[in-house]
């Protein structure tokens, strides 16, 4: 070992130790310098010691007056007991180590921000942070989601090897998978003009490990989307995926189930009751107006269609004559919450809904007995009873409606109701988990754009068998054997039954506007391996940056990945995407326009 070497980490030394001739190496947070003793906080990801320069040792005292922060030292001293009230509420807190010597092992000049340790408010903006990131790793923070997810992937190795599981690789250099999202593309040099699609999850390859018999089979793998980016999207992200034959729609919730208890009670020590609750997709939409509700909280919504069509008021009557429907939420006791003014169109509530597209925000407030705003006078005493009793009102409360097609009343009393839940702070417990298996999905979505079928979780989804007869009569209607689980209004994990017989594969290819042809251009290799013996099979995906997110109490996907790209999907440290050298892109037979 060498002489600079360290002895302990800044994390490990206590009482015990006082006395000790020690070595600490790390880097310099901060420095107090005095007259007679310099003090200087040395860290690394174990912890935090400090230490003491004494002026006595004159040489020592001038060159720890140099230390600046973010140096790497090596320190050797002696471990001393701090003086009483001296303490600090760190693991360290009743030591500090008297430095004998200190070797600089890398100078810096200052950086363009300090690394704080706490608070984390001051921290500098997000861009800087990302530009810098390898500085910003040093947190505190960063560094305990970053051990949060070695743990996380832990947790999940263990309980699937525990139950048979294979960990198998598949290719990132392969042919698109379809999962909604535009392709990363990867052109070849060899052969000129023709693509790699890097995958956007590895759905078809672990379908094809089914049919060669690894039936269980999990990957913690990196997909990659080229999509537009949100709080909890990044372009490359992280998924626990898995695949299992001979299974049912249940065999896999359950399983999740017992890895979900795995990964809170191993992360966070907290405990989870199962099964979850699961939900019909058509009545998350109708009582949440969302297929990834959050249910830390009420707020249902209630349809008051028959309510309202008997009403005078002209654009409920309007709206569910052109078939559409009207549906309300009784946010209890929040009339005073609102003003008139946040209710009129153009005001603070009205245009939340006015973003989902919605008309309008038609509203009524219990005041006492009465009820008011400018729409009760459109409905007669005997119909504000009723309306009273469906909406189960109590003076004090306010009541929203919308009327229009179902699906912009659904998007629009969803965020309506996300919005009232953020203002009327009713998620108070940021500790508190609520899971939800959303069951039962359509099988297809109506493309208004392209004027088509698209499948609505992915083409390689089954149809429940009742409703194999509806592919092409009544698409609309067919559901799927499609499950995703929800956790407090976060989709973090998806997943279906597949389908194993090759004649249902075509018709659904059918479906999505895939003739013959095209169907055996792009999928001729599945088609081919569905006749080739083919087990009944079904998996999931977890979206773990997601899970990290809300296990690390954060609401932004950038603070639990190691290397994020920013909203732009730009790498800001290392500048990625980039111009490339001419020379590479003439191997690549690529001119630029
Ligand atoms: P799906 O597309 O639903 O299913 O993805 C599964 C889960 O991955 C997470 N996720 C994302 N996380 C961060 N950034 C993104 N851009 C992103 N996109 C998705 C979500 C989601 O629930 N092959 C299927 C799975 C299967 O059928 O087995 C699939 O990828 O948490
Ligand atoms: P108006 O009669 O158009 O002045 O609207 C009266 C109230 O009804 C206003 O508060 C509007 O925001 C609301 N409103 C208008 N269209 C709709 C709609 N489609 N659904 C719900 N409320 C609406």
């Amino acid at each position: 070992m060498a002489e600079w070497q360290r002895t302990h980490t800044c994390g490990e030394l206590r009482e015990e130790q006082v006395g000790q001739t020690v070595t600490l190496n790390g880097w310099v947070l901060i420095t107090r310098n005095y007259a007679k003793q310099v003090f200087v906080d040395v860290r690394d990801r174990y912890g935090l010691t400090q230490v003491v320069f004494e002026a006595d040792d004159a040489d020592l005292f001038k060159e720890a007056n140099t230390l600046g922060r973010e140096w790497v030292i090596s320190v050797t001293g002696v471990v001393r007991k701090r003086l009483p009230g001296m303490e600090r509420d760190i693991p360290t807190g009743t030591i500090e180590l008297v430095a004998t010597a200190l070797r600089v092992l890398n100078p810096c000049p200052p950086l363009p921000f300090s690394v704080t340790e706490f608070p984390d408010e001051d921290l500098a903006n997000e861009d800087l942070r990302l530009q810098y990131r390898y500085l910003d790793l040093r947190r505190r923070s960063l560094q305990q989601v970053l051990i949060l997810r070695h743990r996380m992937n832990k947790a999940v190795r263990d309980y699937l090897d525990a139950r048979g599981f294979l960990e198998l690789e598949t290719p990132l250099l392969g042919k698109s998978t379809p999962e909604g999202a535009r392709d990363y593309l990867v052109p070849s040099r060899v052969f000129n003009g023709e693509f790699f699609a890097l995958p956007q999850s590895p759905q078809l390859y672990k379908q094809l490990l089914m049919i060669s018999g690894y039936d269980k089979y999990f990957q913690v793998a990196r997909c990659l989307r080229d999509e537009d980016l949100r709080a909890d999207r990044q372009p490359e992200f992280t998924q626990l995926d898995l695949e299992m034959s001979f299974v049912v729609q249940d065999d896999i919730l359950g399983l999740i189930e017992g890895l979900a208890g795995d990964i809170f009670g191993k992360c966070l020590g907290a405990s989870l009751s199962t099964p979850f609750p699961r939900l019909k997709y058509a009545d998350a939409m109708a009582r949440y107006g969302s297929d990834k509700p959050d249910l830390r909280f009420g707020l249902e919504i209630v349809d008051v269609t028959d309510l309202a069509g008997e009403s005078d008021f002209g654009v409920f009557k309007t709206a569910i004559a052109a078939g559409g429907r009207v549906r309300a939420i009784n946010a209890k006791g929040a009339a005073d919450k609102f003003s008139n003014t946040a209710l009129k169109p153009g005001g603070e509530l009205a245009k939340v809904a006015e973003t989902y597209k919605a008309k309008g925000l038609a509203w009524m407030k219990a005041e006492g007995e009465k009820l008011t705003g400018s729409i009760e006078k459109f409905f007669p005493d005997a119909l504000k009873i009723r309306l009273r009793e469906q909406l189960g009102v109590q003076p004090g409360d306010l009541l929203l409606f919308v009327a229009d097609t179902e699906s912009v009343v659904c998007d629009a009393l969803g965020a309506i109701r996300l919005h009232l839940a953020n203002k009327l702070g009713l998620v108070a417990n940021s500790r508190e988990y609520k899971f939800v298996w959303v069951v039962d999905f359509p099988m297809f979505t109506w493309d208004d754009e392209e004027k088509r079928w698209a499948a609505n979780h992915h083409p390689f989804t089954a149809p429940r068998d009742e409703d194999l007869s509806l592919l092409e009569s009544d698409p609309g209607k067919a559901r799927a054997k499609a499950y995703d689980l929800v956790l407090n209004g976060y989709e973090v994990g998806g997943g279906s039954i597949r389908i194993h017989r090759q004649d249902v594969q075509q018709r659904v290819f059918g479906m999505l506007g895939m003739d013959p042809a095209e169907a055996r251009t792009r999928f001729g290799f599945l088609l081919d391996a569905l006749q080739s013996g083919a087990p009944p099979h079904g998996g999931i995906a977890l979206g773990l940056d997601r899970w990290a997110m809300i296990l690390a109490g954060t609401t932004n996907i950038r603070d639990v990945i190691a290397f994020p790209k920013n909203q732009k999907a730009r790498d800001l440290m290392t500048g990625a995407p980039a111009l490339v050298d001419p020379r590479q892109l003439k191997d690549l037979g690529i001119r630029l326009g």
